[in-house]
């Protein structure tokens, strides 16, 4: 089966970018199947970093199809700033393929995300306030608008014209107002749709296509299984399934197209937001990972909660999306720690639980039971010229931890992180493709 998926085994920000365009040197396509631009996936190839938000992350390979599939929820103007910004590189985005049935990020989705966030006083998520939550709740109560839509102008007209008046409604309810120009809205996502019309088309029959044709398809993940609307710490999660059953309706392929699924794993934990964080550090340790690992959002600059690596977290992880391996990035951050630990199981009322709860008030008291690991030094001289000695080059320290992971996760760490660029990785699965 020639596809892969990429997916986030913990909050998010585990590296999928990173991850996901060292793999796609080989893929002939690169397909995104939930999530909106509250994705932030930096990739970093020399001196260029890009910061992806919308676009998949094949789009800086012109040679890869970049597939935005029915499962994205799309805002138009940070679509178009992000290939703005792409063709200020040199490239040209011609690869990318809009879904005619992914949904639109309306401007009155950011003012309700914002609007809503308030509402819920002291237990905010700490959304990105992009939309995402107001966009998916429309899509499900059938009252979106879909990108084939901004090439429809009849269509689209009627459909705002329906939806309009019950969201104003909405908004006022929430002390907001959105001041709506139908009118202005309709001209605006008709010019959006005109720009685009090239990149419009059934990404399913696309997608489908490819795989029958044998062409080397990728799936990428945003946000984390943690994440998850249905298997994260709800309510404090996103509003998709991030889990790589997400990928079956986010591209409109059957189970049996969902080939070997890698899961990006952090060598430690962060989450962006509210909501609880079991391994977490507020102490000096949690200071330096921030600090040396830059753990602040690629979308909303926010400063992300660091803490130990949670087996707990990653197992359900493996689990859910029937991860293959893993691919354990970040593992530089660790350097010169003289000791580390890893949450091997929660603490919840005086009992000993091993799999992940499902009632946040649990999680709230669920306190970290570790294990305590044996740090290892930096090495000296370029982190590139060591990961071309391979796997038996990183400190054996190191490598005990990652046997420690892989034990206990039950899967191989295929991929071994330790820096930001391409050439910073280990690639030890036995079978590519
Ligand atoms: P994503 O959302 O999962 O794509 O992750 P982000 O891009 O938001 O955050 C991951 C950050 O870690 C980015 O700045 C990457 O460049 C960086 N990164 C990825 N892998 C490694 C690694 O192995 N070591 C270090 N030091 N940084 C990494
Ligand atoms: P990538 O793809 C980390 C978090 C937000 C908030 C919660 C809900 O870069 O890993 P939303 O705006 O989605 O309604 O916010 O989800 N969140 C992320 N955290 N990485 C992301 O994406 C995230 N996308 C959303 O911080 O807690
Ligand atoms: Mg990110």
């Amino acid at each position: 089966m020639p596809t892969l998926a990429v997916i986030g085994s913990q909050w998010g920000d585990e590296g999928k970018g990173k991850i996901t365009d060292y793999l796609a040197e080989d893929a002939d396509l690169v397909v995104r199947y939930q999530g909106g631009a509250n994705a932030g996936h930096t990739i970093k190839v020399g001196e260029e970093v890009f910061a992806l938000h919308l676009l998949p992350s094949g789009i800086i390979r012109e040679n890869v199809i970049s597939v935005v599939g029915n499962g994205l929820v799309i805002d138009c103007d940070e679509l178009e700033v992000e290939l703005e910004a792409l063709r200020k590189t040199g490239r040209s985005g011609k690869g990318l393929r809009l879904s005619d049935r992914a949904n639109v990020v309306m401007p009155y989705h950011r003012i309700l995300d914002g609007a809503e966030e308030r509402a819920r006083g002291s237990k905010t998520v700490g959304t990105t306030g992009r939309g995402i939550g107001p966009c998916y709740s429309d899509k499900i109560a059938r009252a979106g608008i879909r990108i084939g839509d901004l090439l429809d102008e009849e269509l689209l007209r009627d459909r705002i014209a329906t939806i309009a008046p019950v969201k104003e409604r909405f908004a006022e309810s929430l002390g907001a107002e959105l001041g709506l120009d139908q009118e202005a809205l309709v001209a605006k996502l008709l010019s959006f749709g005109k720009k685009w019309e090239q990149y419009i088309t059934d990404t399913s029959v696309l997608v489908n296509d490819a795989i029958k044709a044998g062409k080397k398809v990728m799936f990428e993940g945003a946000q984390g299984t943690m994440l998850d609307i249905d298997y994260g710490t709800y309510p404090y999660v996103t509003s998709s399934n991030c889990t790589s059953a997400g990928i079956c309706t986010g591209v409109g392929v059957p189970p049996s197209a969902v080939g070997e699924v890698i899961g990006v794993t952090k060598a430690y934990t962060t989450r962006v937001g509210a909501g609880p964080f079991v391994s977490e550090l507020t102490d000096e340790v949690g200071k330096h990972l921030q600090t040396k690992g830059g753990e602040f959002g690629t979308t909303t600059g926010r400063a992300r909660r660091c803490g130990w690596l949670d087996l707990v977290v990653v197992r359900h992880a493996v689990r859910l999306n029937g991860m293959a391996c893993i691919a354990l990035t970040k593992l530089d951050v660790l350097n010169d720690l003289d000791t580390i630990k890893v949450c091997v199981a929660y603490d919840v009322d005086g009992k000993r639980v091993e799999n992940f709860p499902s009632n946040v008030r649990h999680l709230e008291r669920a306190k970290p039971i570790y294990e305590e690991l044996d740090g290892w030094k930096s090495w000296e001289g370029s982190t590139a010229e060591l990961c071309k000695r391979g796997y038996e080059a990183l400190p054996q320290g190191m490598r005990s931890y990652i046997q420690y992971i892989e034990r206990s996760t039950g899967v191989p760490a295929g991929i071994i992180s330790v820096g930001k660029g391409r050439d910073e990785t280990i690639d030890r699965r036995h079978k590519k493709w």
